[in-house]
């Protein structure tokens, strides 16, 4: 299966916890880690990014580069649902995946929640026009766009998934000029999390006003990054 506009080809991949993701052929890339989906987006996104700020804020906004499968975005819904907690998530998607795609995917399948079947349909069927909702505590829009082109509010943000490629397969995306736009999109005291630790990705952030540090990775990936808008 190719997507038109995606100028990368696919494949299915199961991961070491089950969960499926997808691999870039011909390329060292991946939409999640090999050594296990579900794990790596639960420990970078979920419990570096979103576990620190649910409670503290009564409409959190959140904003993911890459809404890709996902499991990330499924995964916030799931905690928004459990704690109550209102999250308003804009995704950035500039190659949405085909539902051919979405289907073969078995993340629903990883969870015991009734609702999650309904809830991956819809997560893929969101666009920019309004916010889809789910269970009334989670909302999602995604903006088909590509990073580069977007507009962004101002100091508007708490929390953002930076879930790109990574900067051998897409440099331009690890730029000062992005980060710089994404952090003025933050408001003060606000958290960006990637899975990503290299050293350059991160003099690049504090280049854009982030402060930086290094939180211990999920199996098989020794160091993350979180970084604060200051
Ligand atoms: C690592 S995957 C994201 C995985 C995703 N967060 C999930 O939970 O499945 C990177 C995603 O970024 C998207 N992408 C690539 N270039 C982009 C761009 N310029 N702007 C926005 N998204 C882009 C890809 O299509 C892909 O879905």
């Amino acid at each position: 299966m190719t997507e038109p506009d995606n100028p990368f080809k696919l494949e299915l991949f199961q991961t070491s916890d089950g969960s499926h993701t997808l691999k870039l052929i011909g390329k060292d890339e991946q939409y999640h880690s090999l050594n296990g989906a579900m794990q790596e987006s639960q420990h970078v996104f979920i419990s570096a990014g979103l576990k620190p700020l649910l409670h503290k804020n009564d409409k959190l906004f959140l904003l993911e580069i890459g809404l890709g499968t996902g499991l990330n975005a499924l995964l916030t819904a799931k905690n928004a649902i459990d704690n109550q907690c209102n999250i308003y998530y804009d995704a950035i998607e500039a190659y949405p995946l085909h539902k051919e795609w979405i289907s073969e995917l078995n993340h629903p399948d990883l969870f015991d929640e009734e609702w999650i079947g309904k809830a991956f349909q819809l997560i893929h069927s969101a666009d920019e026009k309004k916010y889809v909702n789910i269970e009334n505590h989670f909302f999602i829009k995604c903006l088909r766009q590509k990073i580069q082109e977007v507009i962004l509010k101002e100091q508007y943000y708490h929390l953002v998934y930076f879930d790109a490629f990574g900067p051998d397969t897409q440099p331009e995306l690890w730029t000062k000029e992005i980060f710089t736009k994404i952090s003025q999109s933050m408001r003060p005291g606000a958290i960006l999390v990637t899975y990503c630790a290299k050293g350059a990705v991160r003099r690049t952030m504090k280049a854009a006003g982030l402060q930086v540090e290094k939180l211990a990775g999920p199996p098989g990936k020794r160091e993350i990054t979180r970084a604060v808008k200051i």
